[in-house]
Parts: structure tokens; sequence; C-alpha cells
């Protein structure tokens, strides 16, 4: 079964998406983390004039495997990603790597902001999970516990905004739903209810998949 799990910044998608792959037994692959990898690495290039072909190479060249989630949280560097993340050549380099993790014998739980429109149009469910600005910048500064470069709400909550308008605005595999997405705000959800209702919508596909098999 392929997961496809969407939606803005600090919404619960990644911890929705980690606590279904742990509960289903299936692989997770957090795709924003392709995106910081390359944006952190890009930050030393990128005044330079040939900025877009350096995250190009960068993103030709990630290792997978040398990813250092907590090195990554930081909010500059979620900018950074996605800035490359708006350039198609970017995208198209770490599109086959998403697509082959998507596809593994049994299936996987991804995600990101483009995993049900173009990394996964086929999957087996979508969720695209949202909840209001101001509850997700709060629960962002909670996570980061006062030690990150933004510690005030008005400024967490512009960066959530300028992040999601650039996600949502570029051209090339903008942040959106699906159209056959389920969608899931969790503004007044704790995380517990938050992955009861995305457990609830998966179990559900998954039980009309069996159906339709019969
Ligand atoms: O999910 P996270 O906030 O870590 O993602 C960082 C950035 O990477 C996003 O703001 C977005 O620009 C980009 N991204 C993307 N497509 C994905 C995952 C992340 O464009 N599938």
């Amino acid at each position: 079964m392929i997961v496809a799990v969407d939606g803005p910044a600090a919404s619960g998608k990644g911890t929705i998406a980690s606590r279904l792959a742990r509960h289903l037994g299936l692989p997770h692959l957090d795709t924003g983390l392709l995106y910081r990898a390359v944006g952190r690495a890009w930050l030393l290039y990128e005044d330079a004039p040939d900025s877009t072909r350096r995250a190009v190479e960068l993103a030709r060249h990630l290792d997978v495997d040398s990813i250092e989630p907590h090195a990554l949280s930081a909010a500059g560097i979620g900018q950074a990603a996605s800035q490359v993340a708006a350039m198609p050549a970017v995208r198209q380099a770490l599109l086959h790597l998403q697509r082959e993790f998507a596809h593994q014998p049994g299936g996987a739980v991804l995600d990101g902001r483009d995993i049900g429109t173009v990394i996964c149009p086929e999957a087996d469910v979508k969720l695209f999970v949202t909840a209001d600005v101001e509850t997700r910048a709060r629960r962002r500064l909670a996570q980061l516990g006062g030690t990150g470069e933004i510690t005030e709400l008005d400024d967490m909550i512009a960066d959530l905004r300028r992040r999601d308008e650039r996600d949502a605005g570029r051209a090339d595999a903008p942040m959106k739903p699906a159209d056959d997405a389920h969608l899931l705000d969790t503004t007044d959800l704790d995380i517990e209810a938050a992955f009861r209702a995305a457990l609830a919508i998966v179990e559900d596909a998954g039980a009309r998949k069996a159906d339709t098999r019969d």
C-alpha cells in the first residue's frame, strides 16, 4: 500500500506519516529532508551567478543515507529548501529516488507537498493535512523550545506564510491537495486524535481496496 501525506509545514503531516508507517509496518520517507539537505548545501552558493546549476548538481549527487535530520531543522534551511524546491530541474533530479522508494515491495508512506499530485498520483490513499497558520506557528515554536533562530509568534507566522506562499505559488508541482485527497484539518486536534483520524481514513481506503479485489 502506498500512502501519500501532503500539507504545509507544521500541520502535523510528518508525525502522522511516521506514526502511520510504524502502525502499518511500512517504510517512511520524509521528502522535505531531501529538499532541506540540498537547501542547506546550496546556501553557500545562494548568491552565486550559477546558483541554479549548483542546486541541480547538489540534488543530483545527494547521498540520502548521509542525511542527518537533526541538522536540518533551522528555519533558514526551511526557506532555502523552499527556494531550491521551486527549481524544476532540482525537483526532476529528486523524482526518481522518491518514486523508487514508494514502489518498493509492500509499499511505503511518503510525506511532502506533491506526493499525491506528482510523485505518486497512483497512491492507494492520499491525505492533505492542514491547520491554521497560528496553530502551526505555535506548534513549531513549542517543538523548538526557544532554541531556534525564531522565538516570537508573529515572526514564526510570517516565516511559515512566506514558505506556504512560495510552495503553493510555484509553477512546478505546487503544494495543493490532489483531487482525490482526503482533507484532514488538525487545528483542533492533538497529535493522538490527528493520528487516529488519519488511520481511520487509511483503514477505510484499505478496506475499499480489498472489496474491489474480491
Ligand atoms: O516538509 P518540510 O517543511 O521539511 O519541507 C521543506 C521544504 O521542502 C518545503 O517548504 C518545500 O518547499 C519543499 N518540499 C517540496 N516538496 C516536497 C517536500 C518538501 O517542495 N515533497
